[in-house]
């Protein structure tokens, strides 16, 4: 089976990017075929500043091979040195209905966030959907944000094989309820866009200022506190297994809990928890060119590939 998905080098990669899409990509590249890349030119709508840019592209290729993600078990790479995605994109766009993209939640939430809506934006979901069909992925691990972007991406290719004839692979986005949608400090949807994050590599002291900020209800300490829907319950239980969330679940209930120390031990918590990959992390952040190289090795085997599917499209388009 093929496996896609992407990240937007748009900012500092954090818990929820981890837990909604990373650790579940990395864990496939055993079994299956995984292609994973930094999405740069998706970070274009909003990232307007070329040094960020190619700044927060290297450390996000840092941060997933510091995690584990192996260039020998994987096709990694970053989406603008595959240029012919956006060829695809083009071809795409004729047959994706305005009021497909329209309905689309991503950039309806984004434009009431006040975010300023530019073309890119609204055009999002096609670029998505030529990242997934011009390699023929199977199956897309994605958090629950980006689901209606699939679902997009199979109408898209739908109305291009009914068309053009047969030529795009049907994906299918892979959510897991637990790790569908992991809440930020405010209790949105934890996102770069959001400046609501906890990041997964920053020092000390920035991310004990981050955990200690997570949004808390007014609960008095004597009386339980109501473990549904809290936030930094949420936020723990990712780190624990099944009997330490039963436990943390009784501490709620009991009166005389303080967020505070929770809090503290949350942050422990993450530290311990990415402890072991920030040394191999530093390694990679002080070796660019390496990084790079690995990144330029694997653009070369997505372009083979992805060529072979542009091309078929642009002769059932008659270009
Ligand atoms: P962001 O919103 O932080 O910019 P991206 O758009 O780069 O994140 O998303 C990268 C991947 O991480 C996607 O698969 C997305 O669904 C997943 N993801 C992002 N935020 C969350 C979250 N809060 N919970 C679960 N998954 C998430
Ligand atoms: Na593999």
């Amino acid at each position: 089976m093929r496996i896609l998905s992407g990240i937007q080098p748009s900012g500092n990669l954090h818990i929820g990017n981890y837990f909604g899409m990373m650790s579940r990509m990395i864990g496939y590249q055993e079994e299956h075929e995984l292609f994973c890349f930094i999405v740069n030119y998706h970070a274009l709508t909003s990232v307007f500043d070329a040094p960020r840019l190619r700044q927060q592209t290297l450390e996000a290729a840092c941060d997933f091979l510091a995690l584990g993600l192996d260039p020998e078990k994987s096709i990694f790479w970053v989406q603008s040195d595959v240029p012919e995605v956006v060829e695809l994109a083009w071809l795409l766009s004729n047959v994706t209905g305005m009021g497909l993209l329209e309905r689309c939640h991503s950039y309806k939430d984004k434009i009431a966030k006040g975010l300023t809506p530019n073309h890119g934006l609204f055009a999002y979901p096609v670029l998505m959907a030529a990242d997934i069909l011009l390699y023929g992925s199977h199956k897309v691990p994605v958090g629950k944000d980006q689901k209606q972007h699939v679902e997009v991406t199979r109408d898209i290719a739908i109305s291009f094989n009914n068309t053009y004839g047969e030529t795009f692979v049907l994906p299918e986005p892979e959510i897991p309820q637990e790790v569908a949608t992991i809440p930020g400090l405010d209790g949105q949807k934890m996102s770069k866009s959001y400046d609501n994050t906890i990041p997964i590599f920053c020092d000390e002291k920035a991310l004990r200022k981050r955990v200690m900020s997570v949004k808390t209800d007014a609960t008095p300490v004597e009386e339980p506190k109501n473990p549904d829907g809290n936030i930094l319950f949420d936020l723990y239980a990712l780190f624990l297994d099944a009997d330490g969330r039963q436990q943390l679940r009784d501490r709620f209930l009991t009166p005389g809990l303080r967020y505070g120390d929770v809090k503290q031990e949350l942050f422990e918590a993450i530290l311990n928890y990415f402890r072991p990959y920030r040394e191999k992390r530093e390694e990679y952040v002080k070796n660019p060119d390496v990084v790079r190289a690995i990144l330029k090795r694997g653009a070369e085997k997505a372009r083979a590939i992805g060529s072979e599917y542009l091309d078929k499209a642009r002769r059932n388009v008659g270009v």
